[in-house]
């Protein structure tokens, strides 16, 4: 945040730290999956939407990213293919041990490796807002000598 506004950014745009705070509505197993990833544990893939889209590695995208399976269709036909198992998928990963939370995945950056804790929004806010103090006043210690 501090280096976005420091080359002239007017603000921050985030959106994977979020889907790990106790008010995100992402589904348990993909939230647990959140936790315990590492940023090693994301993909660029077309799987979900038919464009390019950074997720998380799950047996879904294993599976689509095969040298024997079909390359996935252009949006919007993706989509339109995958919607049907994409609901029994989310349905059925609710169920601990049906093999569904193998499969479910969602959207997120490389920050998941550092999305390790459960915590509130507010939480996620105010360490934002404290590291970005951090930052500026380290920064503005290389001024002191
Ligand atoms: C769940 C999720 C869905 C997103 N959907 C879109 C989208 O439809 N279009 C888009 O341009 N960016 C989308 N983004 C990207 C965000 O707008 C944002 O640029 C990005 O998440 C910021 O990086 P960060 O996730 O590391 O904070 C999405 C991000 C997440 C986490």
């Amino acid at each position: 945040m501090a280096a976005a506004l420091a080359l002239g950014a007017q603000g921050v745009w985030c959106g994977s730290v979020w889907l790990t705070t106790d008010e995100a509505e992402t589904h348990p197993a993909v939230k647990d999956k959140f936790l315990t990833a590492t940023s090693a544990d994301t993909i660029r893939s077309r799987s979900l939407t038919g464009k390019p889209a950074r997720m998380l590695k799950s047996a879904w995208t294993e599976e689509w990213a095969r040298e024997d399976t079909p390359e996935p269709l252009p949006m919007p036909l993706q989509p339109i293919l995958t919607a049907a198992a994409q609901r029994r998928i989310t349905r059925s990963a609710h169920q601990a041990g049906s093999g569904a939370e193998k499969l479910a995945n969602y959207f997120v950056g490389q920050i998941v490796g550092n999305m390790n804790q459960r915590k509130s929004a507010n939480a996620v806010v105010f360490e934002m807002i404290e590291e970005f103090i951090e930052a500026v006043n380290a920064l503005q210690g290389q001024l002191d000598y």
